[in-house]
């Protein structure tokens, strides 16, 4: 593999983390929600994403839109592949300890579901 493509692999831990997450935030047209609130969001997911590195590996990406266009922000977990709306800032708390942490989905504010086949 490429030196430098390797080293990026090795500092993301690729391979390595259990979640990756995907958050609608900072759209370019906020549909889904208010654009501050997603960046709001966004910057709690990322520092409790942070907090919790050693007790859960987690991959996170900023999506600029996830096509639900409401109800937002929307987040988006896999493996698994469990649809959030209104992830605001204690939702993601709830994704994070209920879901991540203690594997039971946030019935709440979850509304749909796709595990993608193999
Ligand atoms: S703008 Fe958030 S899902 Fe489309």
């Amino acid at each position: 593999m490429i030196p430098e493509l390797s080293e990026t692999v090795r500092n993301l831990n690729i391979g390595n983390y259990r979640w990756h997450l995907f958050l609608c935030a900072d759209q370019t047209k906020p549909l889904c929600c208010d654009k501050a609130e997603s960046i709001v969001a966004w910057d709690y997911l990322k520092r409790r994403v942070k907090d919790l590195e050693t007790v859960a590996s987690v991959f996170r990406t900023k999506a600029n839109c996830l096509r639900v266009c409401q109800q937002g922000p929307i987040l988006l977990v896999y493996p698994g592949g469990y649809w959030y709306r209104n992830a605001n800032p204690e939702v993601i708390e709830r994704v994070l300890q209920e879901h991540l942490l203690g594997g039971k989905p946030v019935e709440e504010f979850l509304f749909a579901t796709n595990a993608l086949s193999e």
